[in-house]
């Protein structure tokens, strides 16, 4: 059915767009050609006329059946029950690709009304307006397309930029066919005036596919930004791949056009008027065997342009990455001083290689090949020895995005499924250190240092499921494809992330950090007052003070905060107190009533915090420290932890003054980091 589908929408994006070309090319080329060679062009637009009338049959005919297939497939019944009014009705009324259709069915009747009706027969009259109403036709195409599916300015964007891509693509392919039946008629008509028609018909369509092609490639690019965006999803996924085969069959049709351009038109420009018609009947036979190949490549063009257009974009799939490798561009920063001295040598080979080709190209001399041929191997030399500098391992999940959000739940889940399975060798703390792990080479990695520089997301899922490598053999690290399913495994990838996230978070203090970077990881709750909310909720409104307690130890810091809970409320700071056990909240029997107190919810949201114990009062008490009583977290309007106090470590909030000094700090600022992204990078 897909390929029944492709089929009917290249037939009519391929009608369409010759309905279109050889229109425009009647008016804008042949037309004004003959009249300038002299000649009559009646029986050109008697012609035109009659193939515009069945070319704008099969855009009809091609356009139901188009129809019938997508009620098909948005209703999800055979071809046979499709066609029941109350499916009709529902994609016609209801759907964006309903609309565009009947307002197109709308213009192909007046269009045929214009071509058929009554003056049309009697005097074979082409009206002008056909030509607005065939392109209106095929720019509506784009409303129905990918690109309408953005917003506000960006979609405007989008759809002009298709539309006029469409409208360039419909003039120029459409064209191409139309212009060679047109050499294959002045091929016999009158040797006249045959001459003149020809230099004027080459001379106009240069300009006109020129333009064209510009539009084409200017709005060509902006659309594969908009629909794909990064090389992963343009190797990786189908789109991407329909994609760059459209534009491996662009380079030849360029070339076609190029040399007709610089070979044939000069030669066809400077035809002069001798007796023979020999020299002018070959180039043009040239020529229109050149043009009939670019009508066939461009057919293929479309063809891949009707796949497209039922492939969902690149955006909205996960890309399979192609290549074993990818490049790092971190390491020209951060990489070793080898790495660094490698690459400044590939720059120098690589500036060697241009200069030797800036030289090619600006000097007339003999050995100027010499140049071109050192100046290419120098360049490729310099592009190997920064491959290898940056190349490293990459895997097909590697730019994956992640299919499970940062938050609480998921995180907790991880940590639940890191005891049970990573523990036992990477240790309770993540260092590397588990019972089952001595021995092992390479040793477990230390999963509390910073990878997200070097590692994407997708890097450590595919290492989770499928376990690594060492020197291409199955090493140590087992994969879990088999044992967790995929939000398992992202949930492990969250956690991971708080792991590291916690080990950096080391150094946050009961003052203000200048600089956001710590994610509060999301949570919903439900408080005892009946409050529902998420922790994200209050960004952008609120600074949440987040307590983490347990009775009876923070009994007497409650009454604290609840005393000072006026004060707290005209700061702006909304007070979120998180039980260690669950039973803690009936004990309080009522008390604190200012405080929101966490009922559901509490056990995620404390399991996640409580990563986030660690500080370097206890470095190196390996394995982890134990869960303290009391835990106090300040959380920016943005949604980063900013600064946290725990009792145990000292002393900090105890003093009230000193914790409105922290909040009127943050109220102070000005919001300098963007609100972080739910997902893993
Ligand atoms: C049998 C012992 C063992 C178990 C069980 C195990 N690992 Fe590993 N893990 C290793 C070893 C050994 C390495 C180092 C492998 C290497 O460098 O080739 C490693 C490496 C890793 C790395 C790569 C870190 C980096 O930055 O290079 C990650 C991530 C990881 N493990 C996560 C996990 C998680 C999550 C689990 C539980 C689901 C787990 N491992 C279970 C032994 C284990």
């Amino acid at each position: 059915m897909t390929t029944v589908s492709a089929l009917v929408r290249f037939a009519h994006l391929a009608s369409a767009a010759f309905l279109l070309g050889s229109l425009a090319f009647h008016f804008i080329i042949a037309r004004p050609a003959l009249r300038a060679a002299g000649a009559e062009s009646a029986a050109v637009a008697r012609r035109q006329l009659i193939l515009a009338r069945w070319t704008l049959l099969v855009v009809f005919l091609t356009g139901l059946l188009g129809f019938w297939l997508q009620i098909a497939t948005v209703t999800a019944v055979p071809l046979t029950q499709a066609l029941r009014p109350e499916n009709i009705g529902g994609v016609l009324l209801g759907t964006r690709y309903g609309i565009v259709w009947l307002v197109r069915m709308g213009l192909m009747l007046v269009l045929a009304a214009g071509i058929f009706g009554q003056q049309a027969r009697e005097s074979n009259h082409l009206p002008a307006f056909s030509l607005i109403l065939a392109a209106a036709l095929v720019m509506a195409l784009a409303f129905s397309g990918h690109a309408a599916a953005g917003e506000g300015i960006w979609l405007v964007a989008q759809l002009a930029t298709y539309a006029l891509h469409l409208l360039a693509a419909g003039t120029w392919l459409g064209g191409l066919p139309a212009l060679a039946l047109f050499l294959g008629w002045i091929f016999r008509a009158d040797p006249l005036w045959a001459q003149a028609a020809l230099k004027e018909t080459t001379r106009r369509f240069s300009l006109l596919g020129l333009a064209c092609v510009t539009a084409l490639l200017v709005t060509g690019i902006f659309n594969a930004w908009t629909l794909i965006g990064t090389v992963p999803a343009l190797v990786g996924t189908t789109y991407g791949k329909l994609l760059l085969m459209k534009l491996m069959l662009l380079v030849p049709l360029l070339g076609v056009a190029a040399t007709n351009l610089l070979k044939l038109k000069p030669r066809i420009l400077a035809l002069g008027s001798e007796s023979s018609l020999k020299p002018s009947r070959e180039l043009l036979r040239r020529l229109k065997r050149q043009v009939q190949i670019e009508a066939g490549i461009g057919a293929g063009i479309l063809l891949i342009v009707g796949l497209m257009s039922i492939t969902p974009p690149a955006r909205h799939t996960q890309p399979e990455w192609p290549f074993g490798f990818r490049w790092n561009w971190n390491v020209i920063n951060s990489g070793s001083a080898k790495i660094r001295a490698e690459f400044a040598e590939a720059k120098w080979w690589a500036a060697a290689g241009l200069a030797g080709m800036v030289g090619y190209a600006l000097l007339r001399r003999r050995y100027r090949y010499f140049l071109l041929g050192a100046g290419v191997a120098s360049l490729g030399y310099g592009g190997w020895i920064a491959h290898n500098a940056l190349a490293i391992d990459a895997y097909p999940a590697t730019y994956l995005r992640p299919a499970v959000p940062y938050n609480a739940i998921s995180v907790a889940n991880g940590l639940r499924l890191y005891h049970e399975a990573c523990e036992s060798c990477h240790g309770a703390g993540g260092y590397g250190d588990g019972a089952n792990g001595k021995g092992l080479k390479p040793k477990p990695a230390d999963l509390t240092a910073k990878h997200a520089a070097d590692h994407t997301a997708g890097d450590l899922f595919w290492w989770l499921s499928h376990g690594m490598k060492v020197e291409g053999k199955a090493g140590p690290m087992p994969g879990f494809a088999a044992s967790m399913d995929e939000e398992e495994r992202w949930d492990m990838i969250n956690f991971l992330r708080a792991l590291s996230s916690a080990e950096r978070g080391r150094q946050i203090s009961a003052l203000v950090e200048p600089d956001p970077w710590l994610v509060a990881p999301d949570f919903v709750y439900r408080t005892l007052g009946d409050e529902s909310r998420s922790l994200k909720d209050h960004r952008g409104n609120e600074i949440v003070l987040l307590v983490l307690f347990s009775l009876p130890e923070s009994r007497a810091r409650l009454a604290e905060l609840e005393a000072a809970s006026p004060q707290l409320l005209s700061k702006k700071v909304k007070v979120l107190a998180v039980p260690t056990e669950i039973n803690d909240l009936l004990q309080l029997n009522g008390a604190f009533k200012s405080l929101s107190l966490v009922s559901d919810g509490s056990r995620e949201a404390f399991d996640v915090y409580a990563l986030l114990r660690r500080s370097f009062s206890e470095q190196g008490t390996l394995p982890d420290p134990p869960v303290p009583p009391h835990m106090e977290f300040l959380i920016d309007r943005q949604g980063y932890v900013r600064a946290r106090w725990i009792p145990r470590d000292g002393p900090g909030w105890d003093k009230m003054e000193n914790l409105m000094r922290e909040i009127d700090r943050l109220n102070r600022e000005k919001a300098s980091a963007p609100a972080p992204d739910d997902h893993v990078h």
